[in-house]
């Protein structure tokens, strides 16, 4: 037995057995793994996002090393932590507002909190299918919950309430049904149940209903911010909330997320009505990671780093359609992959796609071959600035390889 249950802090981050051996990283360094027996692999999870410019990023490394020679925790004001706000804010012209936090959920329940003090109303609405972290109140209708399912009548638990994906009919009803909504919450896509894209005018639509029905609008960015661009990605979908979460990529590691938002929404943050407190937001170790990752980002070819996502997704779409059906979801830089003749584009076509055992198959036969991804249907490819068109030629090599040895 194991001092640690389950032998790690987060059971999602937990990787199968191979050929009875334990998979447990020694080192992590630009787009490779090294295990504990010596292999190399390229890694695809990338911190499950978190690393887009590779794992420890020297720019990054330098700045935390600086910092954290500097005295990581003071406790008190520094100028660090204002140059790293005005380095998010600087991403999204109209959120003028920002404040740091330790982790995805933790933004996604400040958000949450300044969507309910701002409008006085308590029921937040998220949608089925979707990841917003793992808060309790948070923690509903996640992909392959029986809730998710939404097949009888709409549940509120811990005041929070979910929707159908790509459903602007179910919207309209929401609202219908309540009038205390205080928020909607919406990726833009829904990445953590497949990479699910989007109709062309659903989340404009959304944010019409909601607005309209005196509700606000969060972009839950924890895993697509600086995905598309150096800048947030909710613009490209339609989408202009009122606040945005930020997590994983803004800090290339390490453990830091923010809310982003309009000086209104922080309205009730500068008044104290929406209180923040945690002894580590925003300390100097982690805003030096957060100015460090923009300003390289914003020095790096984004159009080009897309095309190579698209190229790596026609690679792997190819090798696997040998040997069947397959497609991808997505964006260039994170997408996944479906056993299917089409991506899914709802959470029940989705579940139907599903195939587990081929999924798990798949993650093992490329593990053999040095590839390392996030096992499961529900799966995810994140590309980092690190991999090299070496990687991107070994990886459709080793997919060939593992497509060859599935039947299915
Ligand atoms: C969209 C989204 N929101 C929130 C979270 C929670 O972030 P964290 O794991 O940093 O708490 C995640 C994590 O995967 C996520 O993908």
């Amino acid at each position: 037995m194991s001092a640690l249950p389950g032998g790690i802090s987060s059971l999602i981050r937990r990787l199968p057995d191979l050929d009875g051996k334990p998979f447990k990283v020694a080192n992590a360094s630009g787009a490779h793994l090294t295990d504990t027996f010596g292999s190399i692999y390229i890694d695809y999870a990338m911190a499950m996002g978190a690393t887009i410019l590779g794992h420890a990023s020297p720019p990054v490394v330098e700045a935390c090393i600086r910092a954290l020679r500097n005295g990581s925790m003071p406790g008190f004001s520094h100028d660090g932590e204002m140059l790293a706000a005005e380095a998010l804010t600087s991403l999204a012209p109209a959120l003028t507002r920002a404040t740091f936090l330790t982790t995805g959920s933790e933004a996604v329940h400040l958000a949450c909190r300044i969507a309910r003090r701002s409008t006085g109303r308590p029921v937040i609405a998220k949608i089925a299918g979707g990841f917003d972290g793992w808060y309790d109140d948070l923690a509903i209708g996640w992909s392959g919950s029986p809730e998710a399912d939404l097949s009888g009548r709409r549940p509120v638990i811990r005041d929070m309430t979910l929707l159908r994906f790509n459903d602007l009919a179910d919207v309209e009803a929401l609202f219908g049904e309540r009038n205390d909504i205080a928020a909607v919450i919406v990726e833009p896509m829904l990445a953590n149940a497949g990479s699910l894209q989007p109709d062309p005018d659903y989340f404009k639509e959304l944010q019409r209903i909601a607005r309209k029905n005196g509700a606000m609008v969060i972009a839950d960015e924890v895993l697509m911010g600086l995905r598309l661009g150096c800048g947030v990605s909710c613009y490209s979908v339609g989408l202009e909330p009122d606040l945005v979460t930020l997590g994983k990529a803004i800090g290339s590691g390490l453990p830091v997320a923010a809310v982003l938002g309009t000086s209104e929404a922080f309205a009730v943050v500068e008044d104290g009505r929406a209180p923040r407190a945690g002894t580590y937001h925003g300390n100097p170790l982690v805003t030096a990671a957060v100015k460090a990752t923009i300003d390289t980002l914003q020095t790096m070819d984004y159009p080009a780093f897309l095309t190579r996502g698209a190229t790596l997704r026609r690679a792997i779409e190819a090798a696997m359609r040998k040997i069947g059906p397959a497609c991808t979801s997505g964006y260039g830089s994170v997408f996944s992959l479906w056993f299917s003749e089409r991506p899914p584009t709802t959470y029940d076509e989705a579940k139907a796609a599903l195939r587990p055992d081929l999924s798990a198959r798949l993650h093992l036969e490329l593990r053999r071959r040095g590839v390392v991804t996030i096992p499961g249907g529900w799966g995810r490819v994140f590309l980092s600035f690190a991999h090299s068109d070496e990687d991107l030629a070994a990886t459709a090599a080793a997919f060939d390889d593992a497509a060859a040895a599935l039947h299915f």
